[in-house]
């Protein structure tokens, strides 16, 4: 029985709406569950947020809400936002449950009894971003690296956490245990810092300054500093101290994170721990920035990536498919929207669209859906089978190691492989020919196939279950295993397998000319359009209109100015030059969409649309089948 698994995101600040960061860290998270899953593990997968201190009052503030009405909207955004990913968490802990108060009470009287805490006095740098004290060796050029803003000179009592006393324990665990932290940029990182004495932790707030925390169980004049308090989560979640959840999983816990995060998750935690004498995470994983433009998102920027706007126009598996595949875990990674539509295009379109669409047409039309049995297999067929079921290994190994980016470019190297056999087998040729050789080929294709569909399935679980159905594998809305696909051709179809429509459409790019003194901007467009209902259908007024004159437009190499009756007489452009002449088009009807907001072009302003079928360079005018009154309704 393989050993349970435990994974965290970090808990979010509710003082942001969710963007592609949070996006990122929470997808990966559900990439190594469902991982888990896969294998045959009993998993558990924490999100949550993190609602207490001075930012998330200031934000409540700002927006004229008491910090109570204000956390309970925003994490409800979050907690809307992750089924919309296919996020597969098993809870979502919020730091002002009343169960994780009492929890972070519990240890902190815990640490107290050890004669971990102190009150003294204290003056400090404090960055209010990022809800702690800096020290001035960690300032660059006197300011927060995090966010360039000088920080604030803070001067009161306050209670402190002993974690200099930690320090050796600390250095030497990370010693033993490589993979503590990792990837090893990031434990040297760690390490590094440990080098130079390390201070003990401030811990409290006093009340008079900020009241949204949790009391101190040892001071009621006082509230837990949030990342003590926001720490706790990834215990109190599962049950800490005699939870069943606690005892299973909190021993194959691991943590994923980026790296503005590292020194409270590899230093203030373990220490945490240590002191209330609670065992020691398992991993720390962490990952780099998604940049945009080569900077930092941020609101005052205006270059926020939203996840959903994303998903709704690109579709949600390409998306989650694009952020694992370009970014290698522990660096950062620019987003660009042109390198996502080329990696749908390239990758999900063209290799496995193609694979999965061209696979089922055979098993159509040569065996009427039903897959046939494999005959004696010949070198190439072998070769194929070896390097899918090597597949599953070297995947299961890149996994555990969080080289996603990996595990994609050799399940894609399998995807090439299997369009390449198909090509040299020829099943088109053997249909001929060769009924046996037919089955051995086709069944070969089928095989890796469903290998592939399990594989894929943490990345992209929808596309993969999909694949599954098609293939006539969905068990009972589970997913296959690694353990059925391993049993090569054991695992049988017991519905006959379907065609489907293209998985992933192409995205279509069109180089749109930007508005004056901007750049041309791109727009992409999916093929398959979003539905629209009969009511948004009918406030089209489309309507039969007489082309009565037509003239150029000086200037311009594409439009025509048109006067067209549609009831009433009007100016309408349209882009006929080349494919009609000025003198052919009066007298002619055509079809015109009348309420089209006016627009300018060409300094004409034009009212309504006329409609035109486009084929490559073609371009055909609609026009009604017989006479018909100009202004006729269309509908
Ligand atoms: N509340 C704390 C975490 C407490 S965990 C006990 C916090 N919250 S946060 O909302 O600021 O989230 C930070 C995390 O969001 C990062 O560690 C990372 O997981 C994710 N990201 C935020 N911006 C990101 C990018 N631009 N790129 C990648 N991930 C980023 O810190």
């Amino acid at each position: 029985m393989s050993e349970p698994f435990y994974v965290t995101t970090p808990i979010y600040y509710v003082n942001a709406e969710p963007h592609i960061g949070h996006a990122y860290s929470t997808i990966v998270a559900d990439v190594l569950n469902r991982f888990y899953r896969l294998t045959g593990c009993k998993t558990f997968f924490l999100t949550g947020t993190d609602e207490h201190g001075d930012k998330i009052v200031a934000s409540a503030e700002k927006s004229g809400q008491t910090p109570k009405e204000y956390v309970d909207r925003i994490s409800h955004l979050f907690r809307m936002l992750w089924p919309k990913l296919n996020i597969s968490n098993d809870y979502f802990i919020r730091t002002t449950d009343q169960n994780h108060k009492d929890t972070v009470r519990r240890i902190l009287s815990k640490v107290n009894e050890n004669g971990d805490i102190y009150f003294s006095d204290y003056e400090g740098l404090y960055c209010v971003g990022c809800e702690r004290f800096y020290t001035q060796r960690e300032l660059v050029d006197g300011k927060c690296p995090d966010h360039q803003t000088e920080p604030e000179v803070i001067g009161e009592a306050n209670y402190f956490f002993r974690m200099s006393k930690y320090q050796d324990w600390l250095i030497d665990h990370i010693n033993r245990h490589p993979d503590f932290i990792r990837p090893e940029r990031y434990r040297n990182e760690v390490l590094s810092f440990l080098k130079e004495p390390l201070e003990d932790l401030c811990i409290s707030r006093p009340k008079s300054r900020l009241s949204w925390g949790i009391t101190l169980p040892f001071d009621e004049n006082f509230v837990t500093y949030v990342w003590f308090d926001a720490l706790i989560n990834y215990i109190s979640a599962i049950g800490f101290p005699d939870g069943e959840g606690f005892e299973k999983f909190w021993p194959f816990s691991q943590h994923i994170i980026a790296k503005d995060i590292l020194k409270p998750h590899g230093i203030y935690w373990p220490c945490m721990l240590k002191s209330a004498g609670i065992e020691i995470y398992q991993h720390l994983n962490v990952h780099g920035y998604w940049n945009v433009n080569e900077g930092k998102m941020s609101k005052s920027l205006g270059n926020v990536v939203s996840p959903l706007q994303l998903m709704d126009v690109y579709g949600l598996d390409a998306f989650r498919y694009f952020l694992l595949r370009d970014m290698v875990f522990g660096l950062d990674s620019e987003f660009s929207e042109e390198a996502l539509v080329g990696r749908i295009n390239a990758d999900l379109a063209n290799d496995l669209g193609n694979l999965v669409s061209r696979s089922l047409t055979m098993v159509h039309k040569y065996f009427k859906g039903k897959l046939p049995d494999s005959g004696a297999p010949e070198e190439a067929d072998k070769d194929l089978k070896e390097s899918a079921l090597d597949l599953i290994d070297r995947y299961e190994t890149l996994m555990k190691n969080q080289a996603f980016h990996k595990a994609l470019i050799a399940i894609w190297e399998v995807i090439s492989k299997v369009n390449k056999y198909i090509d040299t087998m020829a099943p088109w040729v053997l249909a001929k020919s060769d009924c046996d050789r037919l089955s051995t080929v086709i069944f070969h294709i089928v095989e890796t196939l469903k290998i592939v569909s399990a594989l894929l399935w943490p990345f992209m679980p929808g596309s993969a279950e999909k694949i599954q159905d098609q293939l006539g594998l969905a068990k009972k809305g589970e997913a296959l295993k690694l353990d059925d696909v391993r049993a090569w051709g054991k695992e049988r179809a017991e519905k006959p397998l379907v065609k489907a429509p293209a998985l992933f459409p192409r995205i279509e790019e069109k180089g749109l000319k930007g508005e004056a003194g901007k750049a041309p901007r791109k727009e992409t467009r999916k093929k398959e359009e979003p539905m629209i209902s009969f009511k948004e259908f009918q406030k089209m007024d489309l309507r039969i209109g007489t082309i009565r004159e037509a003239e150029a437009i000086p200037g311009s190499k594409k439009l025509l100015k048109l006067t067209v009756d549609v009831g009433d007489e009007r100016t309408v452009v349209a882009g006929l030059v080349g494919h009609y002449s000025e003198a052919e088009l009066p007298g002619k009807q055509v079809l015109v969409l009348a309420n089209l907001e006016p627009v300018k072009l060409m300094g004409v302003e034009s009212r309504g649309m006329v409609l035109a079928a486009e084929d490559g360079d073609d371009v055909r005018l609609l026009m009604p089948d017989g006479n018909m009154p100009p202004g006729s309704i269309v509908k």
